[in-house]
């Protein structure tokens, strides 16, 4: 049962490859709450994934576009609107690979050109999608455009490699172009810091589980669900949100401001058979 906080509201969604995606989640929840949305992926993962049969279901156009494609990117804003007849309400861009986490190369060990790809996939389509939507002026005024980031931006994660650093890339255009937009069109751009979350791209990072895991039991409420990222977004798609912008949201359970939980304290006794005092 949906609250209609979207309703009227058009927006376009970046990344749902498979019902484990958070993307996917928040395109569910968007229609629940009365969205009309546009999907959108890579050609390889229109192929490869299945994003269509979503789009069928919530009775959503797929169009596909690269999202380091400047081209893409253009048509797909130009075709959104059209489709929509309108200005697009909403945003959200849930991107990020490395080629060297996937091979496994490690912080101290990684190559360059690789490295530029992680920057690229990960936070610059970040930029070229604002700059592409500013510049078709393709933003309700009012709008609200969401990216998913990680905590490994601010803190060190042993595995994530150099997705830390794109990462940290991702939460400056955040704020830079949040500056620029919010005050040329009062459109708000924030991320959402999520934790760590079961999904193909989660997953793929080298000890995953324990770091889920240990995420799980130091976050005193626990690690935040896709479906409770998705309810999150939305209320950022939302208007209970309008004077929220160039913002890292952690949304993580209360784990990025604790030092050491009961939970994690229990768990550490027993690994190490120390005793509590
Ligand atoms: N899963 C987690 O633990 C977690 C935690 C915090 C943040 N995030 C972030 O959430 C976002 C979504 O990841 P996810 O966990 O849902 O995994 P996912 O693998 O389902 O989503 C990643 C998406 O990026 C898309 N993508 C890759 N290259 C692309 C390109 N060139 N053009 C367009 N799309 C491209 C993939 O096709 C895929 O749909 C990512 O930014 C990720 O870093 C994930």
């Amino acid at each position: 049962m949906g609250h209609n906080l979207l309703s009227n509201k058009k927006g376009i969604i970046f990344g749902a490859l498979n019902e484990k995606s958070l993307a996917w989640k928040v395109a569910e929840k968007a229609v629940q709450e009365g969205a009309q949305i546009v999907l959108t992926n890579s050609p390889v993962a229109l192929r490869m994934g299945d994003i269509a049969q979503l789009g069928e279901r919530l009775n959503a156009p797929v169009i596909a576009a690269d999202a380091t494609s400047v081209e893409d990117l253009e048509r797909l804003f130009t075709e959104a609107q059209t489709l929509f007849g309108s200005q697009i309400d909403f945003v959200l861009h849930s991107i990020g690979m490395s080629p060297n986490v996937r091979k496994g190369r490690s912080y101290d060990n990684l190559d360059y050109a690789l490295m530029g790809k992680t920057f690229d996939v990960s936070a610059i389509s970040f930029h070229k999608m604002l700059q592409v939507a500013k510049k078709q002026d393709a933003i309700a005024e009012g709008g609200s455009i969401v990216a998913l980031s990680y905590i490994a931006a601010q803190r060190t994660f042993v595995g994530y490699g150099d997705m830390a650093d794109a990462k940290s890339l991702l939460e400056s255009i955040t704020r830079n172009f949040g500056c620029l937009y919010g005050q040329e069109k009062g459109v708000r751009i924030n991320t959402v810091s999520q934790s760590p979350t079961m999904t193909t791209a989660g997953s793929g990072v080298g000890g995953f589980d324990l770091f889920y895991h240990f995420a799980d039991k130091i976050s005193p409420l626990g690690n935040a669900s896709a479906e409770e990222c998705a309810d999150y977004c939305v209320m950022m798609f939302s208007d209970y949100t309008r004077k929220v912008t160039m913002q890292n949201l952690f949304h993580d359970g209360g784990f990025s401001t604790t030092g050491m939980s009961v939970n994690a304290m229990q768990q550490y006794a027993k690994s190490f058979d120390v005793k509590e005092q």
